[in-house]
Protein backbone atom coordinates (compact mmCIF):
# COMPACT_ATOMS: atom_id res chain seq x y z
CA UNK A 1 0.00 0.00 0.00
CA UNK A 2 1.77 3.25 -0.85
CA UNK A 3 1.37 6.71 1.00
CA UNK A 4 -0.86 8.38 -1.52
CA UNK A 5 -3.36 5.28 -0.74
CA UNK A 6 -2.97 5.32 2.69
CA UNK A 7 -3.91 9.28 2.94
CA UNK A 8 -6.65 8.83 0.83
CA UNK A 9 -7.87 6.02 2.82
CA UNK A 10 -7.42 8.37 5.70
CA UNK A 11 -8.96 11.30 4.28
CA UNK A 12 -12.10 9.08 3.57
CA UNK A 13 -12.37 7.77 6.88
CA UNK A 14 -12.06 11.59 8.27
CA UNK A 15 -14.95 12.95 5.99
CA UNK A 16 -16.79 9.97 7.27
CA UNK A 17 -16.89 10.76 10.91
CA UNK A 18 -16.58 15.29 10.49
CA UNK A 19 -18.70 15.74 7.28
CA UNK A 20 -17.25 17.68 4.56
CA UNK A 21 -16.81 21.37 5.40
CA UNK A 22 -14.23 24.16 4.71
CA UNK A 23 -11.41 25.07 6.35
CA UNK A 24 -10.52 29.00 5.95
CA UNK A 25 -6.98 30.06 6.18
CA UNK A 26 -7.17 31.54 9.05
CA UNK A 27 -8.31 27.22 10.72
CA UNK A 28 -5.29 26.18 8.98
CA UNK A 29 -2.90 28.82 10.45
CA UNK A 30 -4.12 27.90 13.83
CA UNK A 31 -4.37 23.62 13.10
CA UNK A 32 -0.32 24.41 11.91
CA UNK A 33 -0.15 26.35 15.16
CA UNK A 34 -1.30 23.29 17.33
CA UNK A 35 -1.24 20.73 15.65
CA UNK A 36 1.16 17.90 13.13
CA UNK A 37 1.33 16.00 10.09
CA UNK A 38 0.48 12.33 10.50
CA UNK A 39 2.98 10.19 9.94
CA UNK A 40 2.42 7.30 7.69
CA UNK A 41 3.07 4.96 10.67
CA UNK A 42 0.13 6.75 12.62
CA UNK A 43 -1.99 6.76 9.54
CA UNK A 44 -1.62 2.79 9.59
CA UNK A 45 -2.50 2.68 13.15
CA UNK A 46 -5.65 4.83 12.56
CA UNK A 47 -7.06 2.88 10.25
CA UNK A 48 -6.39 0.04 12.18
CA UNK A 49 -8.77 1.61 14.71
CA UNK A 50 -5.46 1.56 17.02
CA UNK A 51 -4.60 5.31 17.08
CA UNK A 52 -7.61 8.28 16.80
CA UNK A 53 -8.11 9.82 13.25
CA UNK A 54 -6.67 13.16 12.59
CA UNK A 55 -7.68 16.24 14.39
CA UNK A 56 -8.07 18.46 11.64
CA UNK A 57 -7.48 18.23 7.66
CA UNK A 58 -5.60 20.75 6.27
CA UNK A 59 -7.15 23.03 3.37
CA UNK A 60 -5.18 20.84 0.97
CA UNK A 61 -5.92 17.62 2.73
CA UNK A 62 -2.99 17.25 5.15
CA UNK A 63 -4.07 14.92 8.01
CA UNK A 64 -2.91 16.77 11.42
CA UNK A 65 -2.50 15.05 14.58
CA UNK A 66 -1.79 16.54 18.30
CA UNK A 67 1.86 16.58 18.38
CA UNK A 68 1.60 14.13 21.60
CA UNK A 69 -0.66 11.54 19.15
CA UNK A 70 1.34 8.75 19.87
CA UNK A 71 2.40 9.39 23.58
CA UNK A 72 -0.79 7.50 25.34
CA UNK A 73 0.14 4.24 23.63
CA UNK A 74 3.62 4.96 24.66
CA UNK A 75 2.41 5.42 28.58
CA UNK A 76 -0.14 2.66 28.27
CA UNK A 77 3.13 0.30 27.04
CA UNK A 78 2.41 -0.30 23.42
CA UNK A 79 -0.58 0.18 20.96
CA UNK A 80 -1.86 -2.76 21.83
CA UNK A 81 -2.19 -2.19 25.37
CA UNK A 82 -4.04 1.07 24.98
CA UNK A 83 -7.43 0.25 24.61
CA UNK A 84 -7.29 -1.75 28.10
CA UNK A 85 -5.39 0.70 29.74
CA UNK A 86 -7.86 3.84 28.23
CA UNK A 87 -11.01 2.15 29.43
CA UNK A 88 -9.48 0.98 32.82
CA UNK A 89 -9.89 5.40 33.42
CA UNK A 90 -13.81 4.49 34.23
CA UNK A 91 -13.67 1.55 36.21
CA UNK A 92 -17.15 1.58 37.38
CA UNK A 93 -18.70 2.59 34.10
CA UNK A 94 -17.67 0.28 31.22
CA UNK A 95 -20.49 2.02 28.90
CA UNK A 96 -18.83 5.11 29.13
CA UNK A 97 -15.75 3.88 29.02
CA UNK A 98 -16.20 2.63 25.58
CA UNK A 99 -17.97 5.37 24.40
CA UNK A 100 -15.04 7.90 25.28
CA UNK A 101 -12.49 5.65 23.48
CA UNK A 102 -15.00 5.88 20.64
CA UNK A 103 -14.80 9.34 21.17
CA UNK A 104 -10.68 9.32 22.03
CA UNK A 105 -10.53 7.14 18.26
CA UNK A 106 -12.55 9.43 16.14
CA UNK A 107 -9.63 12.28 16.51
CA UNK A 108 -12.77 14.54 17.70
CA UNK A 109 -11.29 15.81 21.27
CA UNK A 110 -9.80 18.77 19.51
CA UNK A 111 -10.99 21.14 22.76
CA UNK A 112 -8.28 19.70 24.60
CA UNK A 113 -4.57 20.96 24.74
CA UNK A 114 -3.58 17.96 25.88
CA UNK A 115 -5.64 14.14 25.21
CA UNK A 116 -5.90 11.76 28.07
CA UNK A 117 -8.50 10.16 30.23
CA UNK A 118 -7.60 12.11 33.01
CA UNK A 119 -8.35 15.52 30.64
CA UNK A 120 -11.42 13.94 29.27
CA UNK A 121 -12.55 13.41 32.88
CA UNK A 122 -11.50 16.80 34.09
CA UNK A 123 -13.49 18.36 31.11
CA UNK A 124 -16.94 15.90 31.60
CA UNK A 125 -16.42 16.99 35.34
CA UNK A 126 -15.84 20.87 34.94
CA UNK A 127 -18.26 20.97 32.28
CA UNK A 128 -20.97 19.61 33.97
CA UNK A 129 -19.99 21.59 37.63
CA UNK A 130 -20.68 24.93 35.24
CA UNK A 131 -23.63 24.38 33.91
CA UNK A 132 -25.16 23.54 37.04
CA UNK A 133 -23.81 26.73 38.40
CA UNK A 134 -25.23 28.85 35.26
CA UNK A 135 -28.66 27.25 36.49
CA UNK A 136 -28.30 28.47 39.84
CA UNK A 137 -26.99 31.57 38.91
CA UNK A 138 -29.33 32.37 36.37
CA UNK A 139 -31.91 32.21 39.93
CA UNK A 140 -29.80 34.19 41.58
CA UNK A 141 -26.25 35.38 40.80
CA UNK A 142 -24.86 36.44 43.92
CA UNK A 143 -25.65 32.44 45.32
CA UNK A 144 -22.47 31.67 46.78
CA UNK A 145 -22.52 27.83 45.80
CA UNK A 146 -23.07 28.79 42.26
CA UNK A 147 -20.01 31.40 42.22
CA UNK A 148 -18.07 28.89 43.96
CA UNK A 149 -18.93 25.88 41.35
CA UNK A 150 -18.54 28.38 38.53
CA UNK A 151 -15.44 29.61 40.19
CA UNK A 152 -13.55 26.40 40.07
CA UNK A 153 -15.22 25.08 37.13
CA UNK A 154 -13.14 28.05 34.84
CA UNK A 155 -10.48 29.17 36.39
CA UNK A 156 -10.14 26.20 38.63
CA UNK A 157 -8.85 26.36 42.69
CA UNK A 158 -5.70 25.29 43.61
CA UNK A 159 -4.81 21.79 42.32
CA UNK A 160 -7.91 21.41 40.32
CA UNK A 161 -7.29 23.32 36.80
CA UNK A 162 -10.23 24.88 35.55
CA UNK A 163 -11.49 24.76 31.66
CA UNK A 164 -9.47 27.87 31.22
CA UNK A 165 -6.23 26.01 31.51
CA UNK A 166 -7.12 23.00 29.32
CA UNK A 167 -9.56 24.29 26.61
CA UNK A 168 -7.85 25.29 23.36
CA UNK A 169 -9.85 28.07 21.45
CA UNK A 170 -10.95 25.79 18.24
CA UNK A 171 -12.22 27.23 15.03
CA UNK A 172 -14.77 28.20 12.99
CA UNK A 173 -14.32 25.06 10.75
CA UNK A 174 -15.32 23.25 14.59
CA UNK A 175 -17.86 25.20 14.88
CA UNK A 176 -19.63 24.00 11.57
CA UNK A 177 -18.74 20.34 12.17
CA UNK A 178 -20.03 20.29 15.65
CA UNK A 179 -22.88 22.39 14.34
CA UNK A 180 -22.61 25.37 17.26
CA UNK A 181 -20.26 27.43 19.41
CA UNK A 182 -16.99 25.68 20.47
CA UNK A 183 -16.57 24.03 24.09
CA UNK A 184 -14.47 27.19 25.52
CA UNK A 185 -16.91 29.74 23.88
CA UNK A 186 -19.73 27.85 25.78
CA UNK A 187 -18.54 27.30 28.80
CA UNK A 188 -15.69 29.55 29.68
CA UNK A 189 -16.55 33.13 27.63
CA UNK A 190 -20.20 32.83 27.84
CA UNK A 191 -20.21 32.01 32.04
CA UNK A 192 -17.47 34.74 32.30
CA UNK A 193 -18.69 37.30 30.42
CA UNK A 194 -22.21 36.68 32.35
CA UNK A 195 -21.62 36.18 35.42
CA UNK A 196 -17.54 36.63 35.96
CA UNK A 197 -17.22 40.36 34.52
CA UNK A 198 -18.18 42.51 37.25
CA UNK A 199 -20.50 45.40 36.49
CA UNK A 200 -20.03 49.01 38.39
CA UNK A 201 -22.70 50.33 40.47
CA UNK A 202 -23.91 53.87 39.17
CA UNK A 203 -21.25 56.53 40.42
CA UNK A 204 -20.99 58.51 42.89
CA UNK A 205 -21.79 56.81 46.42
CA UNK A 206 -22.94 58.80 49.06
CA UNK A 207 -22.59 58.62 52.74
CA UNK A 208 -23.99 61.24 55.40
CA UNK A 209 -20.67 63.09 55.15
CA UNK A 210 -19.10 62.06 51.61
CA UNK A 211 -19.06 61.00 48.20
CA UNK A 212 -17.28 58.16 46.64
CA UNK A 213 -16.36 57.70 43.17
CA UNK A 214 -13.65 56.38 40.93
CA UNK A 215 -10.37 58.35 40.26
CA UNK A 216 -10.27 60.78 37.78
CA UNK A 217 -7.27 62.60 35.81
CA UNK A 218 -7.43 66.01 38.11
CA UNK A 219 -6.96 64.07 41.74
CA UNK A 220 -3.49 64.23 41.78
CA UNK A 221 -2.97 68.00 43.64
CA UNK A 222 -5.20 66.33 46.07
CA UNK A 223 -2.80 63.48 46.70
CA UNK A 224 0.50 64.78 46.16
CA UNK A 225 1.02 66.12 49.91
CA UNK A 226 -0.11 62.76 51.99
CA UNK A 227 1.98 60.83 49.69
CA UNK A 228 5.22 62.90 49.83
CA UNK A 229 5.11 62.15 53.85
CA UNK A 230 7.01 58.81 54.85
CA UNK A 231 4.61 58.82 58.03
CA UNK A 232 1.50 58.57 56.19
CA UNK A 233 3.31 55.82 54.13
CA UNK A 234 5.62 53.88 56.71
CA UNK A 235 3.30 50.68 57.14
CA UNK A 236 1.86 50.51 53.63
CA UNK A 237 4.10 48.34 51.22
CA UNK A 238 4.86 51.18 48.81
CA UNK A 239 7.13 53.91 49.63
CA UNK A 240 6.95 57.49 49.50
CA UNK A 241 5.52 58.66 45.82
CA UNK A 242 7.18 62.02 44.05
CA UNK A 243 3.87 64.04 42.17
CA UNK A 244 5.05 62.14 38.67
CA UNK A 245 4.29 59.33 40.39
CA UNK A 246 1.12 60.15 42.20
CA UNK A 247 0.23 61.66 38.46
CA UNK A 248 0.80 57.89 36.95
CA UNK A 249 -1.14 56.33 39.61
CA UNK A 250 -4.12 58.60 39.25
CA UNK A 251 -4.32 57.60 35.76
CA UNK A 252 -4.07 53.78 36.04
CA UNK A 253 -6.46 54.14 38.73
CA UNK A 254 -8.56 56.51 36.44
CA UNK A 255 -8.82 53.63 33.82
CA UNK A 256 -11.40 50.92 33.30
CA UNK A 257 -9.47 48.14 33.71
CA UNK A 258 -11.10 44.64 34.11
CA UNK A 259 -13.52 45.80 36.69
CA UNK A 260 -11.73 43.82 39.43
CA UNK A 261 -9.98 46.76 41.02
CA UNK A 262 -12.28 49.49 41.85
CA UNK A 263 -10.27 52.41 43.17
CA UNK A 264 -12.43 55.14 44.86
CA UNK A 265 -11.74 59.02 46.25
CA UNK A 266 -13.63 59.98 49.15
CA UNK A 267 -14.58 63.67 49.02
CA UNK A 268 -16.14 65.74 51.89
CA UNK A 269 -17.68 69.03 50.10
CA UNK A 270 -15.59 68.73 47.23
CA UNK A 271 -12.73 68.20 48.67
CA UNK A 272 -11.08 64.92 48.25
CA UNK A 273 -10.21 63.32 52.00
CA UNK A 274 -9.03 60.13 51.00
CA UNK A 275 -9.28 56.53 49.26
CA UNK A 276 -10.93 53.53 49.33
CA UNK A 277 -10.09 50.18 47.07
CA UNK A 278 -11.87 47.22 46.86
CA UNK A 279 -10.05 44.52 44.68
CA UNK A 280 -12.65 41.24 43.48
CA UNK A 281 -10.39 38.38 43.52
CA UNK A 282 -11.04 34.66 44.63
CA UNK A 283 -12.95 31.83 43.78
CA UNK A 284 -15.73 33.10 41.34
CA UNK A 285 -14.75 36.62 41.97
CA UNK A 286 -16.82 35.93 45.58
CA UNK A 287 -14.34 37.51 47.66
CA UNK A 288 -13.08 40.84 48.24
CA UNK A 289 -10.10 42.60 49.85
CA UNK A 290 -10.99 46.01 51.33
CA UNK A 291 -7.92 48.76 51.64
CA UNK A 292 -8.22 52.31 52.85
CA UNK A 293 -6.29 55.69 53.53
CA UNK A 294 -7.52 59.21 54.43
CA UNK A 295 -4.95 62.01 54.11
CA UNK A 296 -2.90 62.64 57.39
CA UNK A 297 -5.26 66.57 57.97
CA UNK A 298 -8.26 64.76 57.52
CA UNK A 299 -7.58 61.97 59.90
CA UNK A 300 -9.37 61.43 63.15
CA UNK A 301 -12.85 62.52 62.31
CA UNK A 302 -14.39 59.40 61.20
CA UNK A 303 -13.80 59.62 57.10
CA UNK A 304 -12.16 56.43 56.53
CA UNK A 305 -14.75 54.48 58.68
CA UNK A 306 -17.77 55.75 56.63
CA UNK A 307 -16.03 55.49 53.39
CA UNK A 308 -15.32 51.94 54.45
CA UNK A 309 -18.71 51.02 55.40
CA UNK A 310 -20.01 52.31 52.35
CA UNK A 311 -17.12 50.13 50.42
CA UNK A 312 -18.18 46.97 52.39
CA UNK A 313 -22.06 47.91 51.16
CA UNK A 314 -20.96 47.79 47.63
CA UNK A 315 -19.09 44.73 48.22
CA UNK A 316 -22.00 42.43 49.68
CA UNK A 317 -25.17 43.98 48.44
CA UNK A 318 -23.66 45.49 44.62
CA UNK A 319 -21.21 42.82 44.01
CA UNK A 320 -23.00 39.90 46.12
CA UNK A 321 -19.61 39.13 47.75
CA UNK A 322 -19.36 36.01 49.94
CA UNK A 323 -16.54 37.65 52.40
CA UNK A 324 -14.33 40.51 52.51
CA UNK A 325 -10.99 41.00 53.89
CA UNK A 326 -8.57 43.56 54.97
CA UNK A 327 -4.82 42.81 54.95
CA UNK A 328 -2.14 44.90 57.01
CA UNK A 329 1.22 45.46 58.34
CA UNK A 330 0.48 44.37 62.14
CA UNK A 331 2.17 47.56 63.39
CA UNK A 332 -0.89 49.39 61.27
CA UNK A 333 -3.33 50.34 65.26
CA UNK A 334 -4.81 52.78 63.59
CA UNK A 335 -5.98 50.19 60.40
CA UNK A 336 -6.83 47.73 62.70
CA UNK A 337 -8.66 50.04 64.69
CA UNK A 338 -10.40 50.55 62.20
CA UNK A 339 -11.16 47.00 61.31
CA UNK A 340 -12.48 46.30 64.51
CA UNK A 341 -14.44 49.60 64.12
CA UNK A 342 -16.34 47.76 60.92
CA UNK A 343 -17.31 44.82 63.11
CA UNK A 344 -14.16 42.52 61.07
CA UNK A 345 -12.98 39.57 62.99
CA UNK A 346 -9.29 39.04 62.91
CA UNK A 347 -8.53 35.95 61.73
CA UNK A 348 -5.41 35.42 61.19
CA UNK A 349 -2.06 36.81 62.28
CA UNK A 350 1.23 35.84 60.39
CA UNK A 351 4.46 35.98 62.06
CA UNK A 352 6.76 37.60 60.01
CA UNK A 353 5.57 37.21 56.82
CA UNK A 354 5.16 40.84 55.38
CA UNK A 355 9.02 42.28 53.88
CA UNK A 356 8.54 46.01 54.26
CA UNK A 357 10.82 48.72 53.76
CA UNK A 358 13.51 46.41 54.96
CA UNK A 359 12.54 44.35 57.68
CA UNK A 360 10.21 41.58 58.09
CA UNK A 361 6.87 42.45 59.85
CA UNK A 362 4.03 40.24 61.11
CA UNK A 363 0.55 40.76 59.05
CA UNK A 364 -2.66 40.34 60.49
CA UNK A 365 -5.82 39.14 58.15
CA UNK A 366 -9.27 41.03 58.86
CA UNK A 367 -12.15 39.21 57.38
CA UNK A 368 -16.26 39.71 57.15
CA UNK A 369 -18.75 37.21 55.87
CA UNK A 370 -21.82 38.65 54.50
CA UNK A 371 -23.50 37.18 56.75
CA UNK A 372 -21.77 38.84 59.65
CA UNK A 373 -21.91 42.08 57.73
CA UNK A 374 -26.49 41.36 57.54
CA UNK A 375 -26.64 40.87 60.90
CA UNK A 376 -24.99 44.21 61.87
CA UNK A 377 -27.62 46.21 59.95
CA UNK A 378 -29.75 47.70 62.12
C1 LIG B 1 -5.58 53.68 58.57
C2 LIG B 1 -6.23 55.06 58.53
C3 LIG B 1 -7.08 55.16 57.26
C4 LIG B 1 -7.11 55.23 59.75
O1 LIG B 1 -7.52 56.59 59.82
P1 LIG B 1 -8.37 57.15 61.08
O2 LIG B 1 -8.36 58.61 60.97
O3 LIG B 1 -7.89 56.51 62.32
O4 LIG B 1 -9.81 56.58 60.79
P2 LIG B 1 -11.18 57.38 60.66
O5 LIG B 1 -11.07 58.38 59.58
O6 LIG B 1 -12.23 56.38 60.53
O7 LIG B 1 -11.27 58.13 62.04
C5 LIG B 1 -11.50 57.43 63.23
C6 LIG B 1 -11.17 58.32 64.38
O8 LIG B 1 -12.01 59.49 64.30
C7 LIG B 1 -12.82 59.57 65.47
N1 LIG B 1 -14.11 60.10 65.01
C8 LIG B 1 -14.45 61.41 65.09
N2 LIG B 1 -15.65 61.59 64.54
C9 LIG B 1 -16.09 60.40 64.12
C10 LIG B 1 -17.27 59.97 63.49
N3 LIG B 1 -18.23 60.82 63.14
N4 LIG B 1 -17.38 58.66 63.19
C11 LIG B 1 -16.42 57.77 63.51
N5 LIG B 1 -15.27 58.13 64.12
C12 LIG B 1 -15.12 59.45 64.42
C13 LIG B 1 -12.87 58.17 66.01
O9 LIG B 1 -13.15 58.17 67.39
C14 LIG B 1 -11.47 57.72 65.72
O10 LIG B 1 -10.58 58.32 66.62
P3 LIG B 1 -9.62 57.47 67.58
O11 LIG B 1 -8.79 56.63 66.71
O12 LIG B 1 -8.88 58.50 68.33
O13 LIG B 1 -10.54 56.66 68.39
C15 LIG B 1 -5.17 56.16 58.52
O14 LIG B 1 -4.38 56.02 59.68
C16 LIG B 1 -4.26 56.20 57.31
O15 LIG B 1 -4.64 56.67 56.27
N6 LIG B 1 -3.01 55.70 57.47
C17 LIG B 1 -2.05 55.73 56.39
C18 LIG B 1 -2.38 54.79 55.31
C19 LIG B 1 -2.61 53.37 55.84
O16 LIG B 1 -1.85 52.91 56.67
N7 LIG B 1 -3.64 52.72 55.33
C20 LIG B 1 -4.03 51.41 55.76
C21 LIG B 1 -3.24 50.37 55.16
S1 LIG B 1 -3.65 48.78 55.76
Amino acid sequence: MGDDTLIDQVRRRYLEVNGDHPMSEADDVYVREHFVEATPEAMALMLEGRLPLPSYLLSDGTPMVPAEHGRLAEIAGGVDRLHDWFVAFWPDDPATAEEEWGHYLSGQYVCLTEVSPVRIRMKTRRVAEASVAVEILRRDPHDPIGRGMLGQAVDGVLAVPGLESFLLPMTAYDRLRFGGPTVRETWVEAPRREFLTPVAPVWPLRTERLLLRPFRPGDEPALTEAWADEDYTSLLLSGTMNPAEVAEMVRRRSEPGDGTFIGLVAEHDGEVVGDSVLILQGTGLSEGEIGWTVMPRHAGRGYATEAARAVLRLAFEHYGLRRVVANLDARNDRSAALCERLGMRREVHRRGDFWSKGTWTDSYEYALLREEWLAQQP
